[in-house]
Formats: C-alpha cells, structure tokens, sequence
C-alpha cells in the first residue's frame, strides 16, 4: 500500500447541487463504527501528531481545506485534502499531522473501531521505534 491513498469519490451532481455518498465496505474501504468532525480549527493550529495501533479512518474535508502530513516511518509525504470528493485513506501505523487549516475547514473523519485511547501512539520517538522493529 502506498503512503499517501487517495480515494475519488463519486460526485452525484445536478443543477440543484452536489451529492456525496460514503458506504462501508463500497466506497470506504471497512465498516464504519464510529464519525467524527473537526470544526472552527483556530487559525495557525495543527493537529494530529499520532498513530494508531490497529484503527483505520478515512478523512474527507467536506469544506474548506487542510494539508495532511503521512509519514509510515520512513518516509513523509504530504497532500492537500481541498475537495469534497477527494478522501484520504489513513491506515494502521501512519502517523498523520493536520496543517493549514482554512477557517471553513470541515475535516469530516470515518472510523472503524470505537474511539480507545491505547490505540493511539502520541509519542514520533515511540512510533519510529515500532516501526523499525515491525
Ligand atoms: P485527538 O484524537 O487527540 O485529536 P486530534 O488528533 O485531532 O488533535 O482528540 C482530541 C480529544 O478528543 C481527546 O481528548 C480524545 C477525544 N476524542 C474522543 O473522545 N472521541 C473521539 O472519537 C476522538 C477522535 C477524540
């Protein structure tokens, strides 16, 4: 699997607007257990700067925008997510980091699992130490 996996969403548009559809196990690639968003992101604040041991979670930013930072540990990468119809995979062991956040920024997120704390890894010293022994 490559670092940084965008996924083209299916834009069902018409005169009257746009029409986005997100379904576990078609277009998302796992049963989605748990939706999260971000919201009002003051200006100049990143966040993310963790990993997570087994979740996986696909993040769209229905408004606005932000620059996502992958990074598997051994190398980093870094995309725009500026589109409704454009979604990033984030899958186990990638640390992420949000930047840029635009004012409008709604940074939609879709998860597997329930929201467990011991899956995080919040520490980069402790990530990279895992993956190099993976
Ligand atoms: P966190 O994941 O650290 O945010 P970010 O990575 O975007 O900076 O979450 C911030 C706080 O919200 C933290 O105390 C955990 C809590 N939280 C939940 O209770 N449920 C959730 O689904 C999420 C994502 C976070």
């Amino acid at each position: 699997m490559s670092l940084t996996e965008l996924i083209e969403l299916k834009v069902m548009g018409d005169e009257r607007g746009k029409l986005v559809a997100l379904e576990g196990g078609r277009n998302i690639p796992f049963d989605i257990k748990r939706v999260y968003y971000l919201t009002d992101t003051v200006t100049g604040i990143s966040r993310g700067f963790h990993a997570h041991r087994q979740l996986e979670q696909i993040a769209i930013c229905v408004s606005g925008r932000c620059r996502m930072l992958m990074d598997d540990g051994v190398s980093r990468e870094e995309v725009w997510l500026d589109a409704p119809d454009k979604a990033i995979r984030i899958g186990r062991m990638i640390w992420h980091e949000m930047h840029d956040f635009s004012s409008d920024c709604v940074l939609l997120v879709l998860a597997s699992d329930h929201y467990d704390e011991s899956d995080y890894i919040r520490s980069y010293p402790a990530f990279l130490e895992l993956t190099r022994n993976a």
